[in-house]
């Protein structure tokens, strides 16, 4: 095991940071594993507003778990309203910006307002506890907004990232049976619009349950308006009234749902809820990102992943935050627009992804060193394995050797950050997410559940439950308890590779399912697949990720054709085209390959561990993963798909 460079916190940071130094995040630490409900306890009543305090910390029955029972609170009072007998109430809550530079600074009492506002708008559409609303919008103010005022009054939204198409759209929609969609004219992507309304239009031909669609007006482009359905925001909005009590809901009420990919070719609809989730974002806003009350935060990724959801809204909001939000794409209109808004607005804390930071590097130096960025004191990392190359450029040529880097390991189904170094306390190895926050217990293990020993590559597993957990999927209880507790019994498989070393420090591999990560967003084998065989020209088709030197993986199709004479460089590009189409932009394939025939197995399962040797074996991949780590991943997943 090759042991990079370690980085102890720098005295200045320690001393200001909310856990300090290594004997704090031991003592930390122990206080939770030794007894959790105590700890636990202790902090929900310390960090949220309850309306009605709980009966019991936790309820464990593995796959069912409950936190803080009994108990009343809501998600969008603990964002907002709870801020304004404090000094926060002018304090800005979202600084955003669009990608043409327009701005807006909301204050906590404006966001008041506006969720009210809307809240009631949504009353007002019949909406209520329990019903179901998808968001598909850019990252626009209204976008939190439309989040926190379903918080509000405990109508469950499910975010479609606006990358995805109408087809992905529609699947979720009717999966929810929602009756509601709010969505944007479009929004704004290097400088062109991205239609929104129209693969809403698209995908409703087929929804039958959603009642209203309410469409907030953003760059102006034409749309057509449903009579009846379809209602413009800001319509809707004016005269609405601003008082609209946040409603007392129970801490195990579902606060929302996000699909992500899995290993079948149906996303699924993760689960979470109420009190345990937001108790796990303000304290992780604490422990990982030493979130001060002078702190600029700004968190790059998108609201339709989760990373947004429990970093851009939920967590920074509920800790009284100001977060940065821009609408539009790293490179517009030139490749320092992060760093441009870095300096213009001196931020403090930034969160990105390695994909992010790999084409930051491919791009030069010299657009970050064009920029004062020296109110900088954190950098975060998530979404894929860091690899020691870009983690050492992030932390000089960004920090510039003054800023700590906390790599951040979790998932969609985590609802919050597990493993990452508090800053002010854990020495940093390049390329390690480094060790477990409090409460959390990961451990390598083989397929039987026995821990590996000390620098052994295994599956990774969490051996208790934790707050911010997914309940369960949408629908699909079964499914969540086979996937992710009957694997290893008893202990949540995350689906991950992973070593502990001798420090105890975890080394994230990568994935053992058919899950690929391409530029940090999920994307499974079998959804592609799925979308290929769709396509009238396919017989088969064979998916898996191929290591990339920026995105981190990409995806490579093996597809064998129907009979007939095809022009095949022309059919590649379509089904390349056809794939975006029936998924989302970022899911397009970098390479189909024609084949007669997939390899197979007697029983006729295809050989993706050959399929994915074959795709590697031809690849330089650069320092982004060693290959080593590689054919781990590969010789874990053939055994966990013969599990
Ligand atoms: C991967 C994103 C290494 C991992 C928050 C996980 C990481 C999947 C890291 C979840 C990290 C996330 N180091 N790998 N710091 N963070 N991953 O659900 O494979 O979109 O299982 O959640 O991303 O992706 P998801």
């Amino acid at each position: 095991m090759a042991d990079s460079n370690v980085y102890p916190p720098g005295p200045d940071f320690v001393r200001g940071a909310h856990v300090k130094g290594m004997e704090g995040y031991r003592e930390l630490y122990r206080r939770a594993a030794e007894n959790p409900e105590e700890f636990w306890g202790a902090l929900a009543e310390q960090e949220l507003f309850w309306f009605k305090k709980w009966h019991h910390v936790f309820e464990w029955n593995p796959p069912d778990v409950k936190w803080f029972a009994g108990g009343q609170t809501n998600v969008c009072y603990n964002c907002v309203d709870r801020h304004l007998d404090t000094a926060r109430k002018n304090k800005v809550a979202i600084l955003w910006e669009g990608e043409p530079g327009d701005q807006r600074q909301i204050s906590y009492q404006e966001l008041h307002r506006l969720v009210s506002r809307f809240a009631n708008v949504l009353k007002g559409r019949g909406l209520k506890t329990g019903d179901r609303a998808v968001i598909y919008m850019g990252m626009v103010p209204e976008l939190p907004v439309a989040l926190l005022a379903c918080a509000r009054l405990g109508i469950i939204h499910s975010v479609v990232f606006g990358g995805f198409s109408a087809e992905a759209l529609k699947a979720r929609i009717q999966d929810l049976e929602a009756q509601v969609v709010i969505t944007c004219d479009g929004a704004w992507r290097r400088g062109k619009e991205v239609p929104l309304k129209s693969a809403v239009d698209e995908a409703l031909i087929e929804c039958p349950a959603v009642r209203d669609v309410i469409v907030l007006r953003r760059t102006g482009g034409a749309v057509e308006m449903r009579e009846g359905r379809d209602h413009w925001w800001h319509e809707l909005d004016e005269g609405a009234s601003e008082n609209c009590p946040a409603e007392p809901l129970d801490s195990e009420q579902p606060l929302y749902v996000l699909y992500t990919s899995g290993t079948t070719g149906k996303p699924k609809g993760i689960v979470h809820t109420t009190a345990g989730y937001l108790l796990q974002c303000v304290m992780t806003m604490k422990w990982v990102f030493d979130l001060r009350e002078e702190d600029t935060y700004w968190c790059t990724a998108d609201i339709g992943w989760v990373t947004g959801h429990s970093y851009i809204v939920y967590g920074p909001l509920a800790a009284g935050a100001t977060a940065v939000m821009y609408e539009g794409a790293p490179d517009f209109p030139q490749p320092d627009r992060f760093w441009r808004l870095i300096e213009k607005y001196r931020v403090s804390i930034f969160y990105t992804s390695p994909t992010a930071i790999r084409s930051f590097i491919r791009q030069g130096d010299q657009w970050p060193n064009g920029h004062d960025m020296s109110s900088l004191r954190l950098l975060g990392s998530v979404g894929e394995p860091i690899n020691p190359a870009a983690w050492e450029w992030y932390y000089k040529t960004i920090g510039k050797e003054r800023c700590p880097i906390v790599d951040t390991w979790w998932q969609t189904e985590t609802g919050a950050i597990l493993i990452a170094p508090m800053p002010g306390a854990v020495p940093l190895k390049p390329g390690s997410a480094s060790l477990p926050l409090p409460g959390i217990l990961p451990e390598v293990v083989d397929l039987s559940g026995k821990t590996r020993e000390t620098g052994q590559e295994g599956y990774l597993v969490i051996r208790r439950p934790w707050p911010s957990m997914a309940r369960t999927l949408w629908r699909d209880p079964e499914r969540y308890r086979s996937q992710y507790w009957e694997r290893i019994h008893g202990s949540y498989m995350t689906g991950d590779a992973a070593r502990m070393d001798q420090d105890g420090y975890f080394w994230i591999l990568g994935r053992v399912d058919d899950v690929m990560n391409v530029s940090g967003h999920r994307l499974s084998t079998m959804e592609v697949e799925s979308a290929l065989v769709r396509h009238p020209a396919v017989a088969e088709a064979a998916v898996v990720g191929k290591p990339h030197e920026i995105t981190g993986q990409a995806v490579a199709c093996f597809v064998t054709l129907k009979k007939g004479s095809w022009d095949r460089p022309k059919l590649a590009e379509e089904l390349r085209k056809w794939v975006a189409h029936e998924i989302g932009g970022f899911a397009k394939p970098e390479q189909i390959r024609f084949a007669d025939a997939l390899p197979k197995t007697r029983s006729g399962k295809i050989m993706r561990r050959l399929l994915r040797e074959i795709v590697t074996a031809n690849t330089v991949t650069g320092d982004v993963t060693t290959l080593e780590d590689l054919s781990v991943v590969t010789q874990l997943s053939s055994q966990a798909d013969e599990d």
